[in-house]
């Protein structure tokens, strides 16, 4: 490699221009901001965007200034390549012309009405058209407002109390989503739960058993992408074997796709991994950033659907309906989550094979559109918070204990200069611990 990179003038050249360190950035009016906000926001900075987990946090931006495409500028003008998407709700880039038209021109005429607009039909009849468990559909704003309908309906439907959950998965904020030991959450609220580990059957058959005729629902995202673990693919059989078991048990299988939903199958992720699911929940992509969540489901619950009072201020704007019409018209036309796995599969690869040269091994799990990283050779997980903070800190935004996120606007040239940023952090993390891991 060495010989290579020598052998002309205009190589060298190139060369030297490529080993030009990358500026760092600082984040001084980040600070200044989150000062001020201490004083009147619990913790400043609140949910998934607090910076608790942002480790150090020193090296991260608290706050946006503006986005376009796949990047973001923080209020201290720094700019960066955004691999968390928002936390996955930026599908199609930032400020996507065609989604922001749609929503612009709907805005003009009209948001939060009286009664409906003709986008929520619209938009209905697309999602039936789309996605293979839908017969209908149903819009609300949050991820957790439609995972907390799901398990409504299917009580309504089987008379009974309890609900499967996967260990270490992800629903939502309420009570008995965020499960026992959390502050605010009291016994009772979780009393219905019964948990069971991702990908074994045998738990599940025993949960069965011991609870046979009381359990409403199992519910489970389509791969399991827990916050501080790897993510996990199904094992072969692994969703077929659930759908048999819900069927025997009169069960109602419901898929909760707000994560991973429009980034593995436009069709909806259980096509992927080949079952049908009773209900699929949506939000975070469907509408490239506009506040908009839907349930689906199966024709023989849509009478639940109609029975159970659910409802929301926000819930009928008409504004995020355009948007989401027309997102999910442009995600279909480019097939994004193919783009997404394209581009994702480029850079993680890259980065993997990277890692090697400087003796880490990077482990990538869940799709290579929103996958996890982490650099095994400590298991402390030091070395891999910093070699994402030094990235950051470079710009290419990276986080150390979540899934992250591609979007269909991330460019050859973004992953190029993604993989020179990632070079310059594992150069950086190689100084700070040497021969230590
Ligand atoms: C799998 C999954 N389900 C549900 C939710 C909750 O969505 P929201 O935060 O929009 O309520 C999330 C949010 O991250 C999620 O990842």
């Amino acid at each position: 490699m060495k010989s290579q990179t020598r052998s002309t003038k205009t190589t060298a050249k190139k060369t030297t221009a490529k080993k030009k360190s990358l500026k760092t950035y600082t984040f001084k009016n980040s600070q200044k901001l989150f000062q001020r906000a201490l004083k009147v926001i619990p913790c400043g900075i609140y949910g998934h965007f607090s910076p608790a987990p942002l480790i150090p946090a020193t090296s991260y931006p608290f706050y946006a200034e503006r986005a376009k495409g796949s990047h973001f500028w923080d209020v201290d003008g720094n700019e960066f390549i955004d691999y968390m998407c928002a936390y996955g709700p930026m599908v199609l880039g930032y400020n996507h012309p065609g989604v922001d038209q749609a929503a612009m021109k709907q805005l003009k005429r009209g948001n939060c009405i009286t009664a409906p607009t003709r986008e929520m039909v619209e938009l209905a009849e697309q999602l039936v058209d789309l996605n293979t468990a839908a017969d209908w559909a149903f819009f609300a704003k949050n991820g957790g407002d439609v995972v907390n309908q799901s398990i409504m309906l299917a009580r309504a439907a089987t008379g009974r109390t309890k609900m499967m959950l996967v260990k270490g998965g992800y629903h939502g904020v309420s009570s008995w989503m965020q499960g026992p030991g959390h502050y605010g959450v009291v016994e009772q609220d979780c009393a219905s739960n019964v948990y069971v580990d991702w990908n074994n059957i045998q738990q599940v058959e025993n949960a069965v058993s011991q609870h046979r005729g009381e359990i409403a629902a199992f519910l489970a995202t389509p791969y399991h992408h827990p916050t501080f673990g790897d993510s996990e693919l199904p094992a072969d059989g692994y969703w077929q074997k659930i759908r048999q078991i819900c069927d025997r048990e009169g069960i109602v299988l419901i898929i909760d796709d707000v994560r991973c939903g429009f980034r593995i199958d436009m069709r909806g992720s259980h096509e992927y991994f080949g079952f049908k699911p009773d209900l699929a929940c949506y939000c975070k992509a469907i509408g490239n950033g506009y506040p908009i969540s839907a349930l689906v489901g199966r024709e023989e619950l849509k009478t639940y659907a109609a029975k159970v009072f659910y409802t929301g201020s926000y819930w009928f704007s008409s504004v995020p309906m355009a948007a989401a019409i027309a997102c999910m018209k442009e995600m279909k036309k480019i097939n994004a989550p193919r783009v997404m796995i394209k581009q994702g599969k480029k850079l993680w690869d890259g980065i993997a094979k990277m890692a090697d040269g400087y003796g880490y091994d990077m482990k990538v799990s869940g799709m290579a559109s929103m996958p996890t990283l982490r650099i095994t050779n400590d298991p402390s997980m030091m070395l891999h918070q910093d070699w994402c903070a030094e990235a950051t800190r470079r710009g290419a935004y990276f986080t150390s204990h979540h899934n992250w996120f591609i979007s269909a606007a991330h460019t050859d040239t973004d992953i190029k200069k993604t993989l020179d940023i990632a070079d310059e952090a594992f150069k950086a993390v190689k100084k700070k611990y040497g021969d230590e891991y």
